[in-house]
C-alpha cells in the first residue's frame, strides 16, 4: 500500500508530546511490513538541521489567494519524511505552547493549520506518487479530510484520533450552539468569522472513511456524552467504522537489557539490578538515597493527566513515607505549583522539566509509576515504565485501561482505580504499598508487567488489517482507486 501520513509533530524533527512519537513508529512500522510509506510534516525552524532537511521542491496552493511553499525532505529510514515550509508555519514556540491549550503556540494555530492542510492538498496535485491512503492525527492535520474527500479517484481517507479534546483555537464546548461548526456545507473563506469557529475535526470525522482511536476504550469513550467532546453524534452516527487500534512503543529504544541511559541493565531475570537504578534516579531527582517505595512520574504536565486529583492527595499520600519524583514539561501553573511543593517536601518530592536524557532512569529506577490521568486515549508513558518494570498505578480510562490489569492475589500487572477521586487514588496506592512489602508477590508484578507486548509489530498489522479492504474490497471487484 502506498500511505501518506500527515501529522502536526514527528519525531525526532518536532515533538511536544506522544503524538510526534506515534507519528514516528507507525509509519515507520508499517514500511517494516513492506508498504511505501511518507509522513508529511510542518517544518518548523525548529527542526534540526543536522538531521539533513533540505528542499527539494516548490508549490503553491489557494489560501485565500495563492500562497507558495517549500517542499523539504529528510533521510528518515524506510520511510520518506517531507516538510512543508511557509513564513505562514512560524515556529514551534516552548514557551507559547505552554502556555496554552494550543500545542504550537497561543496565536493564529488554527489558521496556520488550515494553511498547512491547503498545502498538502496541493502538494498531492503536484506530486508524482498518489497515496492509497491518507492517515491524518488528531485535529491539526484533519482539515486535509473534507479538502480531499470531493476528489474524483481519491485516496481512502482516514482520521486517527489521539485526543478529541482538541478541537481547534477555542474550546467548541464552550461555544453557543449557534456558533458551533455543525461540519455541514462548503469550507468557509478562509479569515472569515465562520472560518475561526471552523471545527477541523469534526470536518475530518465527517470525511473520513474509516476512524482509528488509538486505543480500542477510547473508542468506545468517543460515543459517550462524557468524552465525546461535543462529537459524539459525529462518531455514533460512524460507529460502523470506528475502531481502537492500541499504539505501541519503540521496543528497541525503550529495552532495559540495552538501555545506555539507565545506571544498570537489566531484564526480567535480573531484577535485583534495578536497585542501582532506584538510587541513580534518588540521586538524579535530589531525594535522600532511603530504602522507600519510590513513586514517579513521566508525563506532560496538564490537568488532563490528573494533577489535579495527585494534589489534593499528595498530604496524606506524603505521610505513608513514600518518595514522589515527577518529571514533565506543559503548563506553567502545573510547573510553578510543583517546584513550590518540592521546595516545601524536599526529602520526598522531586520536580524536573523533561529531558529525553533522563527519562528513562524514571522507568528504571522507580517502584511505581502513576498516571491518575483524567483522561488518556492511550498513554505511553505506562507502558514505557511496564518494559521497565515499574509496577504501573492508573486511573481506569481510555488506553490505561487497555493496557493494565488490576492486581489480584498471583495475577494482574498493576494496580487501577476508578473513581476522579482523591480517595480512590489513594486507596489504590495503599493497596499497591501494601503489595510492595511482600517482595515474591511484587517480583511477579512486575514480571507480568514486563512480559506485555507493546511492540509495534502489533499494532502495524491491526492497521494493517484496516487498511487494506478500503484499498482492495474483498467482493475482489477492486477499488475506486485501481480502476
Ligand atoms: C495524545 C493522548 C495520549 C496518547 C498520545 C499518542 O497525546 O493524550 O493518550 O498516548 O496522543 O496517541
Amino acid at each position: 500500500m502506498r500511505i501518506l501520513s500527515v501529522s502536526s509533530e514527528c519525531e525526532p524533527f518536532s515533538k511536544t508530546g506522544g503524538l510526534a512519537e506515534v507519528c514516528r513508529d507507525l509509519p515507520l512500522a508499517l514500511a517494516r511490513r513492506g508498504h511505501d510509506v511518507r509522513v508529511l510534516t510542518p517544518w518548523y525552524p525548529q527542526v534540526p538541521s543536522s538531521l539533513g532537511a533540505r528542499e527539494v521542491s516548490r508549490h503553491r496552493c489557494d489560501f485565500g489567494g495563492p500562497k507558495p511553499f517549500a517542499l523539504g525532505e529528510a533521510p528518515f529510514g524506510a520511510v520518506r519524511a517531507f516538510f512543508i515550509r511557509s513564513p505562514l508555519i512560524p515556529g514551534l514556540s516552548e514557551d507559547e505552547r505552554t502556555a496554552s491549550t494550543d500545542r504550537y503556540g497561543k496565536t493564529r494555530e488554527h489558521e496556520r493549520f488550515w494553511f498547512f492542510c491547503s498545502a498538502a492538498a496541493a502538494l498531492l496535485d503536484d506530486w508524482d506518487w498518489s497515496p492509497q491512503v491518507v492517515l491524518c492525527h488528531d485535529y491539526w492535520s484533519a482539515l486535509l479530510l473534507p479538502m480531499l474527500a470531493p476528489r474524483p479517484r481519491r485516496s481512502r481517507l482516514v482520521l486517527v484520533v489521539h485526543n478529541a479534546h482538541l478541537q481547534g483555537s477555542f474550546d467548541s464546548s464552550k461555544l453557543p450552539a449557534r456558533l458551533r461548526d455543525t461540519g455541514e456545507g462548503a469550507l468557509p473563506r478562509v479569515g472569515s468569522r465562520r472560518g475561526r469557529l471552523l471545527n477541523f475535526l469534526r470536518r475530518g470525522a465527517m470525511a473520513a472513511d474509516l476512524l482509528v482511536a488509538v486505543s480500542p476504550t477510547y473508542a468506545k469513550e468517543l460515543l459517550t456524552e462524557e468524552r465525546g467532546e461535543g462529537l459524539q453524534d459525529v462518531f455514533r452516527a460512524r460507529r460502523r467504522r470506528l475502531f481502537g487500534v492500541l499504539n505501541g512503543i519503540d521496543t528497541e529504544r525503550f529495552d532495559p537489557a540495552t538501555d545506555p541511559l539507565i545506571a544498570a541493565r537489566f531484564d526480567s531475570r535480573a531484577l535485583p539490578a534495578r536497585a542501582s537504578n532506584k538510587r541513580a534516579l534518588q540521586r538524579l531527582a535530589g531525594l535522600p538515597e532511603a530504602d522507600v517505595p519510590l513513586l514517579a512520574m513521566v508525563s506532560r504536565l496538564d490537568p488532563q493527566k490528573g494533577f489535579l486529583l495527585l494534589f489534593r492527595t499528595l498530604a496524606p499520600l506524603l505521610s505513608q513515607g513514600v518518595q514522589l519524583a515527577i518529571c514533565g514539561d506543559g503548563y506553567p501553573w502545573v510547573r510553578k505549583l510543583l517546584e513550590q511543593l518540592a521546595r516545601q517536601s524536599s526529602r520526598q518530592l522531586s520536580y524536573l522539566p523533561f529531558a529525553k536524557e533522563r527519562e528513562t532512569l524514571y522507568y528504571a529506577g522507580a517502584d511505581i509509576f502513576l498516571m491518575p490521568s483524567w483522561w488518556e486515549p492511550c498513554g505511553l508513558g505506562q507502558m514505557k515504565a511496564m518494559r521497565y518494570g515499574a509496577v504501573p498505578l492508573v486511573r481506569e480510562t481510555g488506553g490505561l485501561a487497555d493496557t493494565v490489569e488490576d492486581y489480584r492475589p498471583r495475577t494482574g500487572t498493576g494496580f487501577i482505580f476508578g473513581e476522579l477521586d482523591p480517595w480512590a487514588l489513594y486507596t489504590a496506592v495503599l493497596r499497591a504499598l501494601a503489595t510492595y512489602q511482600r517482595p515474591s508477590e511484587w517480583r511477579r508484578l512486575q514480571r507480568a508487567a514486563m512480559r506485555r507486548d507493546f511492540s509495534w509489530r502489533r499494532a502495524a498489522q491491526r492497521y494493517e488489517e484496516l487498511l487494506m479492504p478500503l484499498v482492495r474490497p474483498p467482493s475482489g471487484r477492486g477499488s475506486r482507486l485501481d480502476r
